[in-house]
């Protein structure tokens, strides 16, 4: 999955008429052709090699509790059977892009919108929209871990609350910095733990691997601070030492924080600051290339 996927996730797409007042349609399952869940397949086949030994141990044991597989794209009614039974979550469909605000409401109350398509399978590496791969084999695992059912939750709940402080761009990043593109130390070394490198064959390799991005300690006003890639792989990834680390996130008051930072200046993505605690300096080589090389 590219980037570029999040960068209107909570965006009003053009042009789409919702069915519901909160969005939400049918998933259809029966009406999946064989091409689009041969396109899962071929999705799963390849993150499935990929994520062994690059994936955190709560990743792969929700992977290993749910009823996903390779055969088909997942029928929301059986993931939500174990879903609601482990963390009183449960995957909506939604047909693509949805309102801020109806996002969160959703998040709020445990219901993770899910779009009930899947991409096209010349375009296996390219969504303008998050798709059913990206958000169930992306997502879905985590959500079977309580710290992360708590912790977007809370999201969604924050979310609401900083829209109404104008200041979604600061809590935006933290989710993006976390749910979608964090890292987490593990006894055997650097794990992923965010559905947006998950769901990606190649972020998955450069995240972990590549020498270029920098692989920085999490740190909640530096964070919100600094600006993403909505196009690219990140330049910097934060890592969190623990995924309970994420729980206490939940229950911080984030206004004292907001206005703590919101006359600060911002950090470009690649940004390396004198305080952070750096795991990796990156080269950077990969996005200089991209900008035209130096
Ligand atoms: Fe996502």
């Amino acid at each position: 999955m590219n980037a570029e996927t999040m960068s209107s996730k909570h965006g009003l797409a053009a042009g789409l008429v919702p069915t519901r007042a909160d969005w939400t349609i049918d998933q259809g399952w029966e009406h999946y052709s064989a091409q689009e869940h041969a396109t899962w397949k071929t999705l799963f086949e390849r993150q499935s090699r990929l994520l062994p030994g690059r994936a955190c141990d709560e990743f792969v044991q929700g992977m290993r509790d749910l009823p996903i597989a390779a055969d088909a794209i997942p029928d929301f009614r059986r993931l939500n059977d174990v879903l609601m039974q482990r963390t009183g979550w449960q995957v909506v469909a939604v047909p693509g892009l949805v309102p801020d605000e109806v996002f969160f409401e959703h998040l709020a109350n445990r219901r993770f919108p899910s779009g009930h398509f899947i991409r096209k399978p010349h375009e296996l590496d390219y969504l303008e929209e998050p798709d059913v791969f990206h958000d169930v084999f992306g997502h879905v695992p985590m959500l079977m871990n309580p710290a992360i059912a708590d912790y977007i939750q809370a999201y969604g709940q924050g979310g609401l609350r900083a829209q109404k402080l104008g200041v979604l761009d600061k809590l935006a990043r933290v989710y993006w910095y976390t749910v979608e593109f964090g890292l987490v130390q593990q006894k055997d070394g650097l794990r992923i733990y965010g559905a947006g490198i998950a769901s990606s064959a190649s972020e998955t390799v450069f995240a972990l691997d590549d020498a270029s991005p920098n692989r920085v300690r999490f740190d909640l006003p530096r964070v919100m601070r600094t600006r993403y890639r909505i196009d690219d792989f990140q330049e910097t990834y934060f890592v969190i030492n623990h995924l309970d680390e994420l729980l206490s996130l939940a229950n911080i008051d984030f206004a004292p924080l907001y206005a703590q930072v919101q006359h600060q200046p911002e950090y470009a993505p690649g940004q390396v600051l004198p305080d952070d605690v750096v795991l990796t300096r990156g080269t950077g080589m990969y996005h200089d290339a991209r900008r035209g090389g130096k």
